[in-house]
C-alpha cells in the first residue's frame, strides 16, 4: 500500500479519517498506484456514515514532491491519453465530505496540486508550494495553473508557474492558498482541530455547503447564487436542522446526528 489509513479513534476524535500517503524514500511522488488507491480510499470514507471529515497528510518532509518523475519520463501522449490519469482526480474532486490537507515539507506539481484539490488546508512553517513542472520541461497538469490562479491571483501565480519558485508557507498564507500555518510540531494536531469543528456541523448542511463554495469556482454570480439558494432549502428537509434551531433555542449544543 502508497498510504496508511487510520479510522481515527472514535472517543478522542469522532467523526475524523486521516489517511497518511507514504512513499517517504520517494518524498511520496504521487505514481498511479498510489493516486488508484487514495481514490478508493477517500471513496469508501464517502460511503462511511461514521466520517464526517478527512484529512490527508504526508510526512514531515514532504506532503507530497509531485507526480513521480521516474513513473512519467518515457510515456509518450498516447500513453498519457491512454491511462487517462486525470479522470483519478476528478474522481477525487467529487469527495463529497469536507477534506483537509494537513501539510508538511514539500508540496509540489501534483502535490500542491493535491492539497489545492482539497477543501482546506493547514501547513507547518516549513512547509513549501510550488509548482516547478517547467524546471523539468513540463506544465502543470492538475488544475496548478486553474487553481492556483483562483486562489493567489495572477501575478503570483504566473510567477510560480513559469519559475517554477517555492513559496514559503507564510507566503502561501498571505497569499490566500491556505488556511493556516502552524510550528512544525502542531501542523497535524490543528488539523484536527479544523477536522474537529467541523465534523461538529451537521453533515448534510456540510455537504450542501461545500458544494455550494466550489460552484463558485464554476459559475457565473447568478447561477452560483441560485444554486446556494436551492441547497439552503434543501437543508430544511433535514432533522438537523430542526435539531440545530431548536438547541439554539433552548442554550445546549446541538446534536447532530445526519438525518
Ligand atoms: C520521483 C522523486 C520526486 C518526484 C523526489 N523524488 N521527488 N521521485 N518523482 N517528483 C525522489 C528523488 O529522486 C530521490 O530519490 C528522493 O526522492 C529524495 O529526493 P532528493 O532530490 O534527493 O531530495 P532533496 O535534495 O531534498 O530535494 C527535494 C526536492 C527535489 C526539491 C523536492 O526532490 C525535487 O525537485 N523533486 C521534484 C519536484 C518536481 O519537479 N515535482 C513536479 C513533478 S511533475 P533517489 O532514489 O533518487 O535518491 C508533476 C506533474 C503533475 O507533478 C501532473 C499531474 C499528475
Amino acid at each position: 500500500m502508497n498510504y496508511e489509513f487510520i479510522l481515527v479513534d472514535e472517543q478522542a476524535q469522532p467523526h475524523i479519517a486521516l489517511i497518511r500517503l507514504n512513499r517517504p524514500k520517494e518524498l511520496n511522488a504521487l505514481n498511479l498506484q498510489l493516486m488508484l488507491e487514495l481514490k478508493s480510499a477517500l471513496q469508501s470514507l464517502d460511503q462511511n456514515d461514521a466520517v464526517r471529515c478527512i484529512i490527508i497528510t504526508g510526512n514531515e518532509q514532504a506532503f507530497a514532491a509531485g507526480a513521480d518523475i521516474k513513473q512519467m519520463e518515457s510515456r509518450t501522449p498516447v500513453d498519457l491519453i491512454k491511462i487517462d490519469q486525470f479522470e483519478t482526480w476528478d474522481q477525487i474532486r467529487k469527495t463529497s465530505k469536507p477534506v483537509i490537507a494537513a501539510v508538511s515539507g514539500f508540496a509540489l506539481g501534483g502535490g500542491c496540486e493535491l492539497a489545492m484539490l482539497c477543501d482546506m488546508i493547514v501547513a507547518s512553517e516549513s512547509a513549501k508550494f510550488g509548482q516547478p513542472e517547467i524546471k523539468i520541461g513540463i506544465m502543470p497538469g492538475a488544475g496548478g495553473t486553474q487553481r492556483l490562479t483562483r486562489a493567489v491571483g495572477k501575478a503570483l501565480a504566473m510567477e510560480m508557474v513559469l519559475t517554477g519558485k517555492f513559496i514559503s508557507a507564510q507566503e502561501a498564507h498571505a497569499a490566500g492558498l491556505i488556511n493556516r500555518v502552524v510550528p512544525d510540531e502542531l501542523y497535524l494536531d490543528e488539523a484536527f482541530k479544523l477536522a474537529k469543528e467541523v465534523a461538529a456541523m451537521s453533515p448534510i448542511s456540510i455537504r450542501l455547503a461545500k458544494e455550494s463554495v466550489l460552484k463558485a469556482f464554476e459559475t457565473g454570480l447568478q447561477e452560483g447564487l441560485f444554486f446556494e439558494r436551492k441547497n439552503f432549502y434543501l437543508t430544511f428537509t433535514s432533522e438537523d436542522q430542526k435539531e440545530g434551531m431548536k438547541a439554539f433555542i433552548e442554550k445546549r449544543k446541538p446534536d447532530f446526528k445526519g438525518v
